[in-house]
């Protein structure tokens, strides 16, 4: 029988160094699509997935992540004073359930595979989800719903899955592909960053996943893997080679790597242009500093 997923964590816990400065004082996280940060993107696609209980491993620094949750009544009563019930609405959109969420901290940043072990207690002998907020999936059906409706097909284990350029391999961790569904592979080996001459594929793992509690005990053994880090990878690879019972799920969307500047930029473009609010404005202003750029040139 496949059990289903109600919680899954959030590592948030990273020192987000690429944009530094600026991540010297606001959560990667807090960071802004447009108008919403990156965890409300995170959160509202686990929402449509099911998920009930939302555990973020954080760490030092990320107060500001913690207070985005809270209810902010001096808003509020401000906007309801001025009868201004559309943002009063925006607002009521983010709110959380009581208790529905949890903090842990993850003290030390030593790794993926370590913040989702700091998340352990929490999760008891439960399948869980791993959502990384900085890759974010515009999708017609969000990525993580796409990929519960696999795993109550196939149980087990389910990774998002990409395919990448060799030359982008070494970014990310990578299956080697046992069979090939379409939607679906089974996978008989993880590797995580491997040089582009090792990689087992072009298949790239990105930040979703469901997971069965074998993994987490697996990452018990904090092993260090690549990068001198306590990586995800490995405790997911173990998975594989003692069940087979691991699938990189081709999901349907395109992913932004919103740890990065270059894609940042790129998904606050996308999401700018498919906002019926900004989108004529908008793309009117691309066209003409393209244009100005192209006669400069
Ligand atoms: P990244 O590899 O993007 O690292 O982590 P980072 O620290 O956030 O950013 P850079 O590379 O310094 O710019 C991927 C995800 O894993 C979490 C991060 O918060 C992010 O969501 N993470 C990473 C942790 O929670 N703890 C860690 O020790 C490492």
């Amino acid at each position: 029988m496949v059990r289903d997923v109600k919680k899954a964590i959030f590592p948030v816990a990273g020192l987000g160094t690429r944009f530094l400065p600026a991540t010297k004082s606001i959560p990667k996280e807090i960071m802004t699509l447009v108008d919403r940060p990156l965890i409300q993107y995170a959160i509202d696609e686990a929402r449509a997935a099911g998920i009930e209980e939302f555990i973020f491993v954080t760490s030092r620094g990320k107060s500001a992540l913690e207070d985005y949750f809270d209810a902010a009544p001096v808003i509020e009563q401000e906007l309801r004073a001025k009868n201004k019930t559309d943002l009063l609405d925006v607002l009521k959109a983010t709110d959380m359930d009581s208790g529905a969420i949890a903090y842990v901290r993850q003290q030390k940043a030593m790794g993926l595979g370590h913040a989702v072990w700091c998340a352990r207690r929490l999760l008891g002998d439960e399948p869980f989800a791993v959502v990384l907020p900085d890759d974010v999936i515009a999708a017609e059906t969000p990525c993580l719903q796409q990929m519960m409706e696999a795993y109550h097909n196939t149980g087990g284990n389910v990774v998002a899955t990409m395919e990448v350029t060799m030359d982008k391999v070494s970014s990310y961790g990578v299956l080697d592909v046992a069979e090939d569904m379409g939607a679906m592979v089974r996978a008989k080996g993880m590797v995580e960053k491997p040089k582009r001459d090792e990689a087992p594929s072009n298949l790239a793992v990105i930040g979703r996943y469901i997971l069965q509690p074998k993994v987490m005990e697996n990452l018990n053994e904090k092993k260090i893997g690549s990068g001198g880090e306590i990586q995800l990878t490995d405790a997911i690879a173990r998975e594989i080679t003692e069940t087979g019972n691991v699938f990189g799920f081709r999901f349907r969307g395109q992913r932004y790597d919103c740890g990065s500047k270059a894609g940042f930029l790129q998904a606050t473009v996308a999401f700018g242009l498919a906002r019926d609010d900004l989108s004529a404005e908008f793309s009117q202003f691309l066209a003409e500093i393209v244009a100005m750029r192209q006669a400069a040139e």
